[in-house]
Parts: structure tokens; C-alpha cells; sequence
């Protein structure tokens, strides 16, 4: 069956005890079991809920994987798969990575003695040389966040299994409607189902899908043990926002390209990041992964400062000022003071995170108020 038919049937088969065409929002958190010491399929909802089951079914399917697994939100997933590395071991990222992964590496694993090194991601040598003995894991976004890099994700994956490392891939901004990293050699796949998954804003969600059933059974061992899990209300949310992920990313990919287009030409902005752009470094390889869908998150400077910058975010009537992406509304931020505030000064220069970026995330709405809503809030910064 084709995407969006898996989408719509797969883990939401109906529910064989009253006919219902959706799964049900399973609340109960203990199930009565057959026997003492004998488990039934459920027996306490940390370690599994019908209604989790259900989605993780859709995610597991949709990704090509041995088996997903849905978190509390995408960090408690990412926590999750950084918990496979123990003291002593090292991490390669990419240094294109969201704030709160950076931070998470740099402040929470290193009380583990995990240590991590930074790579620019869109360059494999470069991820080759920053492997060490001890590199148990490379975890890179399939486009980066917010410079929108693209890895070469099957030669990052030939590089860690030449020295036994795992691959991991954040892809919150490539949902599987338009890449799937386990098809390019990633081990995981990780997303912050928050954004494009659930697709609404309403839904704090993360998930973890292998490629390989050992390593999934590991996840699945860690998330148990330390109980990130989705509770069950958010669980039907996600699944229903994935039932539409096709349609909606088809339409935002088409705005954002449109919005990139028009951007590059306006007198006021000075670089557009944007992977579908002809102009943008990683462009045949996005093409070569995503087709003709590159995703709808945009990158942009415009000819301003700070304040500059700040006023273009905060004059615009569509676009909402808030971080979070992937929705049907159209969001705007500016990196250096929201989603990527965790970064140290050394570290925003470094990674190209200047004063006068902005960062949009295309909705659904129609692209031509969208782009007469930027263009007046551009002009209002003159
Ligand atoms: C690329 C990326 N990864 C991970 C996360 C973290 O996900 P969550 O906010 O669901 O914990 C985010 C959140 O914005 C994100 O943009």
C-alpha cells in the first residue's frame, strides 16, 4: 500500500470490541492479568497502553523499522537513545542540531562521562576525522536546524559502521512523508513528533524508531526503565495528525518553496537558507534524498541588527513569534534569542547563528498572505 493509505490504516485497524473506526484513548493504566505471573499483551501502561501501541504500529510502518517507540516529547526520546552510550563512550554531532540536543549533550550526558564532539554534519570527512576510538554514536539532523544542512547520510552511516558506531538521525524536520534515514543506512530515527507528526501544536510528543529488533528491544528496555513514555490522549493526537502528514507536507513544501523563491528576490534579505533553493549548498543532494520536497523551514537574513531583526518577528500578523515549527500555522523566531539560546556566543559565531537570522515555519495557510504578511513586517524594520 502506498504512504498516505498506511498512514490512514495501519495501527488504526478498528476496534474489534465495539466497530469504532478510531482507536480508543485507553486511559487505564493496569490490566487485568490472566493468571498470577502470567502476562497478558498489557499490563501496566508504562510498559505498554493499547492506545501507544496503536501509533507506534503507524510510526514503526510509515519509518520502514523494526519497531517505534513514542515519547513524552522529542528530548525525552533523544535522552532515551543517548542512554545507550555509557561513561567513557563519545558522541559526534552535527553542529547544526537544535538547542535543546546541544544542551542536552553538553550539560546532561557529560555528567554520564559522555563526551561529545561537534562536526559540521553536511561534510562527511569532517565527521570522519571528529570519530575516536571510543565514538559509540553519530547523531546529525537530516536538515539542520537552523542553517537547513543536509547530511550525506549514507556516507555518515558507512563511516560509523566502519568503527562501530550507531547512527542517529533527528529528522523532526523531514518527517517520513518526504525522507526516511533508515532507508539511507541510520540505525534510528528520531523525531519531535510535536512539530510535523502531530502537525497541529497540540501534541508534545517525540518517537524512536530502529531499524534493527535488537536495538529496538534495547530502546525499548531503556524508555521502560526510565518511563519517558506518551500518555494516551496525546497517543490518539499524534495518530491523528499523521493520518493528513502526506497531504499537509505536500502543501507546506510547496509554500515554503514558493515563500524561499520570493524571499531570495526582496531587496531587504541578504541570504535565504532553504535546501529546495538551486542557490543552496546542499541542494542536488536534498534532491537526490527528498525529490521535489524539501521541507517547509526557512533560514534568512535580513540587512539589520538585532533590534532590526527583532522587529521583522514581531510585526508580523500571521506568522506567530514562537519557537516550536511543523504546524498548520505559520510560526517565525529568531534563533539567536529563542531556539537557540543555549548556545554560548563562542558557539552561535561559530555556527553561523547570527543577530539578523530568522527562521520561519511555512503552515498551511495560503502562501500569498503569507508572503504579503512578511513583506510588510520586513519593511516595517527599514
Ligand atoms: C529538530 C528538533 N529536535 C528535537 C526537538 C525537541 O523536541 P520536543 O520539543 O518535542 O521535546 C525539537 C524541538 O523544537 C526540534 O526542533
Amino acid at each position: 500500500m502506498k504512504f498516505r493509505t498506511r498512514a490512514i490504516h495501519v495501527g488504526s485497524e478498528p476496534d474489534p470490541a465495539t466497530g469504532a473506526v478510531v482507536t480508543p484513548i485507553h486511559l487505564a493504566t493496569t490490566f487485568i492479568q490472566p493468571g498470577a505471573g502470567v502476562w497478558g499483551q498489557f499490563d501496566y501502561s508504562r510498559s505498554g497502553s493499547p492506545t501507544r501501541t496503536a501509533v507506534e504500529r503507524t510510526l514503526a510502518d510509515l519509518e520502514g523499522a523494526a519497531g517505534a517507540l513514542a515519547f513524552s516529547s522529542g528530548m525525552a526520546a533523544t535522552h532515551c537513545a543517548s542512554m545507550l552510550l555509557k561513561s567513557g563512550d563519545h558522541i559526534v554531532a552535527g553542529c547544526d542540531i537544535y538547542g535543546g540536543t546541544y544542551r542536552l549533550l553538553h550539560k546532561i550526558c557529560n555528567r554520564s562521562g559522555i563526551a561529545v564532539t561537534l562536526a559540521p554534519a553536511e561534510d562527511a570527512a569532517q565527521i570522519e576525522a571528529a570519530m575516536q576510538p571510543n565514538t559509540k554514536m553519530v547523531w546529525v539532523e537530516s536538515i539542520g536546524n537552523p542553517m537547513m544542512t543536509i547530511p550525506d547520510l549514507p556516507a555518515i552511516a558507512d563511516i560509523a559502521h566502519r568503527r562501530g558506531a550507531l547512527l542517529g538521525v533527528d529528522s523532526t524536520f523531514a518527517p517520513p512523508a518526504i525522507l526516511r534515514p533508515l532507508e539511507l543506512g541510520a540505525d534510528i530515527v528520531m523525531h519531535s513528533a510535536t512539530k510535523y507528526l502531530g502537525g497541529h501544536s497540540d501534541c508534545l510528543s517525540g518517537v524512536l524508531a530502529a531499524r534493527d529488533i535488537a536495538l529496538h528491544k534495547e530502546l525499548y528496555f531503556i524508555q521502560n526503565a526510565t518511563g519517558g513514555v506518551l500518555g494516551a490522549l496525546e497517543s490518539f493526537l499524534l495518530q491523528r495528525g499523521i493520518k493528513t502528514l502526506e497531504l499537509r507536507m505536500r502543501e507546506q513544501c510547496q509554500s515554503a518553496l514558493a515563500i524561499a523563491q520570493w524571499l531570495e528576490q526582496h531587496p531587504r534579505v541578504t541570504r535565504v537558507l532553504y535546501p529546495g533553493l538551486v542557490s543552496h549548498t546542499n541542494h542536488e543532494r536534498a534532491k537526490k534524498y527528498m525529490g521535489n520536497q524539501f521541507g517547509a523551514m526557512i533560514s534568512f537574513e535580513i540587512d539589520g541588527d538585532l533590534e532590526k531583526t527583532k522587529i521583522v518577528c514581531q510585526s508580523t500578523k500571521l506568522f506567530g513569534l514562537a519557537v516550536s515549527l511543523g504546524a498548520v500555522e505559520s510560526l517565525i523566531e529568531q534563533p539567536a534569542s529563542m531556539s537557540h539560546a543555549s548556545y554560548d556566543a563562542q558557539a552561535k559565531a561559530k555556527f553561523g547563528i547570527s543577530d539578523s537570522l530568522i527562521r520561519i515555519s511555512v503552515g498551511l495557510e495560503d502562501p500569498a498572505d503569507l508572503i504579503a504578511d512578511l513583506d510588510q513586517a520586513i519593511c516595517r524594520s527599514a
